[in-house]
């Protein structure tokens, strides 16, 4: 112990746009209720980017320049980015490329990873392992969609679902013990059809036709995938406690991915863990999809302290999902902004 490279958060970074889309605005949109929502979701509001000429590599940049500025480094000094993203700009260049423009970074490398809910957490683990391997020092781990660009607004079962935001991590090598410990991650292509956008792809390249039929838009078999998201994140979360023999006593934060509050409140049950112990803010933004994650460690970031164990536990689209136990890096220093 106390030698070994890992790999670090060493700051997070967020952006939410101002709008806020409340259960009361879509009542007048759908045949939904505010209990409804609240009741089968433990949503009350997300956040919407309504400007079209804005995507989601404005909010990645402004998260990735809020976490330069919080770490107190420049844009040079990064050495790979990485955007977890459903929603790019364009189909290419990838959305990394334009925050790399945006931010200035000169030195750095970059690309997309496409994994739906758990977009940020194979991006944190792809990130990781360029530290590991001394590739890399400074590597920009962000999490960002604008679902909003794929939310049918006449589709009540998903539009209540999904909100717009970005969120990232800054991740660096620490030698003290600290940092990303262990994951657990899978991938099972055999569901994807329960969760999906089907057209625009090379499937379905867009015509008139794959408009008219709203294939441009999320589609989802709520029940089919709530089934599995309980079981998959529980499994991962109970496997990952065991190989690393930590009890809920051990764990300071479960940092699921919000998708659900009923699948969390799951999980949580299935981790013995307490409910103070799980980072929920699912009520005030919705699903974010690869932002959840990220957008939790924002929140919680002045309740975290150096050494405390977290575990991060994601299921999404395709079907992917894992989990990622880690030692948080550093006490958080409150910023007078
Ligand atoms: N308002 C009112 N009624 C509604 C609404 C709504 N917004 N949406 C659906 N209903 C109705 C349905 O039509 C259905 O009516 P019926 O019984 O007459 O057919 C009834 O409510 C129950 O519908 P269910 O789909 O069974 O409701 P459920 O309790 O499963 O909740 C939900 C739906 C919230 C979508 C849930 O299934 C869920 O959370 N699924 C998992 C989502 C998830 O984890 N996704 C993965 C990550 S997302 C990603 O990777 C991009």
């Amino acid at each position: 112990m106390g030698c070994q490279i890992h790999a670090a958060i060493t700051t997070v970074g967020h952006y939410l746009p101002e709008t806020r889309l409340t259960n009361a605005d879509l009542s007048k949109m759908v045949d939904t209720t505010d209990d409804w929502i609240h009741t089968r979701t433990g949503i009350k509001e997300r956040r919407i980017l309504p400007d079209q000429k804005r995507a989601t590599s404005y909010m990645a940049a402004r998260a990735g320049k809020e976490i330069l500025r919080k770490r107190g480094i420049e844009p040079e000094e990064i050495d790979v980015i990485i955007i977890a993203t459903v929603t790019p700009d364009m189909f290419f260049p990838a959305t990394a490329c334009l925050v790399q423009a945006e931010l200035g970074a000169t030195g750095a490398w970059g690309f997309d990873l496409s994994a739906a809910c758990s977009g940020f957490l194979f991006a944190l683990n792809t990130g990781a392992g360029f530290i590991e391997s001394g590739r890399a020092e400074k590597v920009l781990v962000i999490g960002a969609d604008k679902m909003s660009s794929i939310t049918d607004y006449t589709d009540r079962t998903t539009c209540v679902l999904f909100g717009d935001a970005a969120a990232g991590v800054l991740l660096e090598p620490v030698n003290d013990g600290c940092g990303l410990i262990d994951s657990v991650l899978h991938t099972d292509g055999r569901g994807w059809e329960s969760l999906c956008m089907l057209g625009g792809g090379s499937l379905n390249p867009p015509t008139h036709d794959t408009v008219d039929r709203k294939m441009h838009y999320i589609h989802q078999d709520g029940r089919a995938v709530f089934k599995v998201a309980v079981k998959g994140m529980a499994d991962v979360a109970a496997e990952i406690m065991e190989r690393n023999q930590l009890t809920g006593d051990d764990i300071r934060y479960l940092v699921p991915h919000q998708a659900n509050q009923r699948i969390i409140d799951a999980v949580a049950r299935r981790m013995d863990l307490d409910p103070n112990r799980v980072m929920l803010n699912i009520s005030k933004y919705g699903n974010t999809t690869a932002a959840t994650i990220p957008l939790c460690l924002n929140d919680w970031e002045n309740e975290l302290k150096k050494e405390d164990n977290i575990v991060i536990a994601a299921f999404g689209g395709g079907f992917t999902w894992g989990a990622t136990y880690l030692r948080w890096a550093y006490d958080s220093v409150t910023e007078d902004v």
